[in-house]
C-alpha cells in the first residue's frame, strides 16, 4: 500500500485521485490523521501499518512568505516532519517533493539536478534540509523538485488572479522571475509512475516551457476574457517578504535519461485546469 501524506493538499489530493483511478492500493492521510511533527505518533503509525510499501510525501508547510516570520513551524513540518517520516522508511521507496526555490539563481539557463543548491528563504532552506534528510535516511529515495504548482485548491496563483480580476481594475504582477507553472494533476500522474519504478534519484518535473508570473497572469486573463490591466513589476518593487530566485527554469535531463515522459506544455496545463474549474 502506498502512503500519501498531504492528502488534503493540492498535489496530495491529485496523487490520491490518480492512484484510485489506477486501482492501486493507497492510504491518503492529512494532519488530522497524523501530525508529522509528532515523532512518537509517526513511529506508532508505521508500527500499526506494516503494509505500507512506499511513501509519496506531499505534506509540507507551504506558506513561503509567512515562513519568514514562522521559522519554527516551517522547520518543524518540513525538516523534522520529513526526518521522522524518512526514519521509518529506510528500506521502502520514498518520494519527497522539493522545490525550485532550493536554487538561488540569477542566470537564464535551465538548472540541472546536480547544480549547487543556494536556498534563500526560510521555506527554501527547510525544503533543502528535507532533501538532505531523505537522502541520508532512505536507501530508495526519489527527490522530485517542481515549481509554481496549481491544483484544485483555491489559493493557487491562477485562482487568486481570477478572484482579484473581479474586484480590481489593475493588477501588479512580477515580471522578472521565470519558471514553469505546474498542474498538480499532471505532476501526480508522473509521481505515480515513478514511485514503483525503482529508478531512484533526483528529478526535476514541471510542465514544459517557461514564463514569468506576469506572462502567466496575462495568459489566464486573456483565456478567461477578463479585461483587467496587468502591470509588470520587478521582484524588488513588488516587495514580497520572502526572497525568490529569478531563475526557476528546471532542466528535465534526469526525466529523459530515465525514460519518463515530460509533462505537457504549461499553456495546455492552464487550459485544462481552467476547463475543469468551470465544472467544479
Ligand atoms: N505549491 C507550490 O507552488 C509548490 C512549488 C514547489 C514545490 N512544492 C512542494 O510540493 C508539495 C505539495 O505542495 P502543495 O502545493 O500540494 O501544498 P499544500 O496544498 O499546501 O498541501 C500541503 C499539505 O500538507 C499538510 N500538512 C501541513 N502540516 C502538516 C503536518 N504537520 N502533518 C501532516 N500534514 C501536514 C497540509 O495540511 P493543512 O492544509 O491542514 O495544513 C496540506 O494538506 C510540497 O512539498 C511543497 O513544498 C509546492
Amino acid at each position: 500500500m502506498i502512503l500519501v501524506t498531504g492528502a488534503g493538499g493540492q498535489l496530495g489530493s491529485d496523487v490520491c485521485a490518480t492512484l484510485k483511478a489506477q486501482n492501486r492500493p493507497y492510504l491518503g492521510i492529512d494532519v488530522d490523521a497524523l501530525d508529522l511533527t509528532d515523532e512518537a505518533a509517526v513511529q506508532a503509525f508505521f508500527a500499526d501499518h506494516i503494509d505500507i510499501t512506499a511513501v509519496i510525501h506531499c505534506a509540507a508547510y507551504t506558506a513561503v512568505d509567512k515562513a519568514q516570520d514562522d521559522f519554527e513551524t516551517c522547520t518543524k513540518v518540513n525538516v523534522l516532519g520529513t526526518t521522522y517520516l524518512a526514519s521509518c522508511c529506510s528500506d521502502i521507496p520514498f518520494l519527497y517533493i522539493s522545490s525550485d526555490y532550493i536554487f538561488g539563481s540569477d542566470g537564464n539557463l535551465p538548472l540541472e539536478t546536480t547544480d549547487p543548491a543556494a536556498p534563500q528563504s526560510v521555506y527554501a532552506k527547510s525544503k533543502y534540509a528535507g532533501e538532505l534528510a531523505v537522502e541520508a535516511l532512505c536507501r530508495k529515495f526519489y527527490v522530485v523538485r517542481t515549481s509554481w504548482v496549481f491544483g484544485e485548491k483555491d489559493t493557487n496563483f491562477i485562482a487568486t488572479i481570477l478572484r482579484l480580476a473581479d474586484t480590481h481594475d489593475t493588477l501588479r504582477v512580477v515580471c522578472d522571475q521565470i519558471g514553469a507553472p505546474t498542474y498538480s494533476r499532471h505532476l501526480a500522474a508522473l509521481l505515480c509512475d515513478m514511485i514503483e519504478s525503482g529508478k531512484y534519484g533526483v528529478y526535476h518535473a514541471t510542465n514544459e516551457g517557461a514564463c514569468s508570473w506576469f506572462e502567466l497572469a496575462q495568459y489566464i486573463l486573456k483565456a478567461e476574457g477578463k479585461s483587467v490591466t496587468v502591470l509588470p513589476v520587478t521582484t524588488e518593487s513588488y516587495g514580497a517578504k520572502a526572497p525568490r530566485p529569478h531563475n526557476s527554469r528546471l532542466s528535465k535531463k534526469s526525466l529523459d535519461e530515465n525514460g519518463f515522459s515530460r509533462l505537457p506544455p504549461w499553456q495546455d496545463a492552464v487550459n485544462e485546469y481552467l476547463e475543469r474549474r468551470k465544472n467544479l
